[in-house]
């Protein structure tokens, strides 16, 4: 493999990190160069061991800051940009809009002038199966193509379906060499504590109430971050231009389900579980196609979600410490207001 240069921006987030981590280890010979601003999502202690890896830099930048981002893409001369870039919550895209339209889109604009400046020969833009709304639950036949019209609910995916829009856009426009992957709900290590599967997790550990929106009934599609970060890995190898890649391992769920296997196999009572009032526009079911990835590139999920959530509670059990001081700062205040006291 020829040797590249790849920025990976957001990489000290949950995807982008553990997509780090995957690049040095698979890529021994590849430069990576991270990007992140460290919003209260980004975590520098994550990217602890990769610091330590000569091929590997960080630089604290914000992907709006166009001239910091032009002299970065200056000195390393990237051959790849991956953009995992973003405010990436719904709940605070329902309380705070403004962060999203600003990091979410003209972030990724940015990011593209600069390339488009610079003649950086590739720009991956990772997006989210939320750009296609929501699919009913009493149709478990349909699914999301790369067909299916835009149609987003909340303001983060109307944020990362108006970034979709402008990648395309660009491509078609200035020639701009890009592509897209849609991917579904991930989890694994590094999973910031706001997000379902690590809330519930950490919760019971401390033997705090569950919170579960609305009936419980909303279905996610999960898919193990490293299966995330593979299809990454093929699309950006690949010599695709302009597509879009639905991503995604065919493993429905309920949230309510999710919580009492959590609550199991942590051997707590049910009793934790608290119903509480239902996120605004709450989006019903996500279920993805993956058959274009899988006939172009080959890509198949590898990690089952029995052994993937094994992992993953074994990891929370494992690194207390990188959650403890995430849950003791700031997300304090997030928590209160979110859920009240408790
Ligand atoms: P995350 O919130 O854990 O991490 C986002 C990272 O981006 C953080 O490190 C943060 O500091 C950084 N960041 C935010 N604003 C920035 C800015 N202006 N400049 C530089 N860095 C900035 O998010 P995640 O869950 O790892 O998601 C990563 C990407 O994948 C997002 O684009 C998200 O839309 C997409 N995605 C996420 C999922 C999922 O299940 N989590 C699924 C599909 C797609
Ligand atoms: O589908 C991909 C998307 O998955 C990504 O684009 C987003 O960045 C990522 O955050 C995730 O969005 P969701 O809204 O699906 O994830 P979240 O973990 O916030 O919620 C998952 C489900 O669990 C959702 O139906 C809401 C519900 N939920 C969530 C929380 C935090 C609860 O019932 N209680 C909770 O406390």
């Amino acid at each position: 493999m020829t040797k590249k240069t790849i920025v990976v921006t957001g990489g000290a987030g949950f995807i982008g990190s553990n997509f780090v981590y995957y690049m040095l280890n698979k890529y021994p010979d590849y430069r990576i160069v991270c990007v992140d601003c460290l919003t209260y999502a980004g975590n520098l202690s994550t990217l602890k061991t990769a610091l330590e890896n000569p091929n590997f830099r960080f630089e604290k930048l914000n992907i709006c800051d166009y001239d910091a981002i032009k002299n970065l893409f200056e000195e390393e001369k990237p051959d790849i940009v991956v953009n995992f870039a973003a405010e990436s919550h719904v709940d605070r895209s329902i309380k705070n809009p403004d962060i999203f339209v600003k990091t979410n889109i003209s972030g990724t604009q940015t990011l593209m002038d600069v390339c488009r400046e610079l003649n950086v020969p590739r720009f991956h833009q990772v997006s989210t199966d939320e750009v296609y709304g929501d699919l009913p639950l009493d149709r478990p036949d349909l699914f999301f193509t790369e067909k299916t019209p835009v149609h987003a609910s909340s303001p983060y995916s109307a944020s990362k379906a108006g970034a979709d829009l402008l990648v395309l856009a660009y491509y078609r426009t200035f020639n701009f060499p890009a592509t897209i992957s849609r991917c579904s709900n991930n989890y694994g290590p590094y999973h910031f504590p706001e997000k379902l599967i690590p809330l519930m997790i950490i919760n019971a550990l401390n033997d705090k109430p569950l919170p579960v929106y609305g009936d419980g009934k909303n279905v996610r599609d999960w898919l193990y971050v490293e299966d995330h970060c593979k299809a990454i890995d093929l699309i950006i190898h690949s010599n695709k231009l302009g597509e879009v890649y639905n991503v995604g391992g065919h493993n429905e769920m309920a949230n309510i389900d999710i919580v009492k296997l959590i609550l199991g196999k942590l051997k707590k009572p049910e009793s934790l579980i608290t119903f509480v009032e239902d996120r605004k526009g709450h989006d019903r079911r996500y279920a993805i196609d993956p058959t274009k990835i899988h006939d172009e590139l080959g890509w198949l999920p590898e990690t089952k979600f029995a052994d993937g959530i094994e992992k993953t509670i074994d990891w929370y059990l494992n690194n207390k410490s990188w959650w403890e001081e995430i849950i003791s700062g700031e997300y304090k205040n997030y928590y209160s207001k979110m859920y009240g006291e408790n």
